[in-house]
């Protein structure tokens, strides 16, 4: 029997908002999210501030030295308690009426709040989240289906023989483009768009033996590489939206976090092994270079999306040489949406 022919997803899956709610439940709310280097909270009152597909959580370092995190929501009257970013803080005070709340996220004082006999401190304390570190990574979930182990998959065989805890974190960068999370994903986990879309790229690889695998819980996308290159010829994609690419001397990532249906920003962090003063310049290089590749790919992200939203394309086949990892993430997304579904129906 010849397989099915492998199919695009439906246009309205990257456009319609409804989807998008759905996925931020079933897909963003249930899943571990890589938030960059562990280093940043390595220290008592160093913390982690992001958005996590709208959601807003940090990270905390606790004078006891525990690692916990919590929404960035202050149960008065929902305020955020910590700037988007990383830093440090004695205090966790939410500036808007200045409650305080100790490291475990107990609410300790709302001065000026006045007599009320149902008022309890301990009735408001902030609401925790899931954390992890793995390997110098850290990791964040609000309420995990499963745990990182499980959900990372293959990626600790893959990476077992990368020293990638003793790269140190040199720089980030955050790249806004107007379009679907999805839309991002498919172009990231394929590399049949090499040769139209990343020309100087294709120069210094072997396209010919361009090779990708969908694993568990991840993709590797993998390809000998030509004399000059500065890459690591081996690129991995993790569900649902994080990447990890591994080039001599370092590595970096990045996360893929949706803004609402028809946006995306991606955020990448740089490690390098040789922080030396020597060699700032080829780590400049490094990035610089890959950052270069990144931007080449929005153009054509964006007007795929924009194609998608017009109605004016339907389902397309996708290639069994090079798009069977499309066909891969596509799929853990129809399946996580419909699981979440079917528990709901229950
Ligand atoms: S919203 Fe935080 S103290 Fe009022
Ligand atoms: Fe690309």
């Amino acid at each position: 029997m010849p397989q099915p022919m492998l199919m695009n997803l439906h246009p309205s899956c990257y456009v319609d908002p409804a989807v998008h709610g759905r996925e931020r439940q079933a897909i963003f709310r249930r899943h571990w999210q890589m938030l960059g280097p562990a280093s940043q909270v390595a220290a008592p009152g160093q913390y982690v501030a992001v958005r996590v597909a709208g959601w807003t959580l940090f990270a905390i370092r606790g004078r006891d030295g525990t690692l916990r995190g919590f929404h960035n929501v202050c149960p008065h009257r929902g305020a955020r308690l910590l700037e988007e970013g990383s830093g440090r803080c004695d205090v966790l005070r939410c500036q808007y009426h200045q409650w305080v709340f100790d490291e475990t996220g107990r609410l300790r004082r709302a001065p000026h709040f006045g007599e009320d006999p149902g008022f309890n401190l301990a009735d408001w304390p902030l609401q925790p989240i899931a954390v992890e570190t793995w390997r110098g990574l850290l990791f964040a979930a609000i309420a995990p289906d499963t745990s990182l182990a499980e959900q990372l998959g293959d990626l600790p065989g893959e990476l077992a023989d990368a020293p990638i805890e003793s790269y140190a974190p040199a720089a980030t960068v955050r790249f806004a483009i107007e379009c679907n999370w999805k839309t991002y994903t498919d172009n990231f986990v394929e590399g049949y768009h090499v040769p139209g879309i990343h020309p100087g790229f294709a120069k210094v690889i072997d396209f010919e033996n361009f090779q990708t695998v969908a694993l568990r819980g991840m993709v590797r996308m993998s390809s000998p590489q030509k004399d000059g290159s500065i890459y690591g010829g081996k690129w991995l994609w993790m569900w649902p939206n994080w990447t990890l690419s591994l080039f001599p001397g370092g590595m970096n990532t990045s996360r893929i976090d949706p803004h609402g249906a028809n946006g995306a920003e991606l955020i990448y962090h740089f490690y390098f092994a040789d922080m030396s003063a020597e060699a700032a310049a080829a780590r400049q290089h490094t990035v610089d270079a890959n950052c270069a590749i990144v931007r080449e790919d929005f153009g054509v992200c964006e007007h795929t999306q924009r194609n998608y939203a017009s109605g004016g394309y339907r389902p397309g086949p996708l290639s069994p040489r090079h798009e069977q990892s499309v066909a891969y993430f596509q799929g853990k997304v129809t399946e996580a949406l419909r699981h979440r579904a079917a528990l709901a129906a229950e």
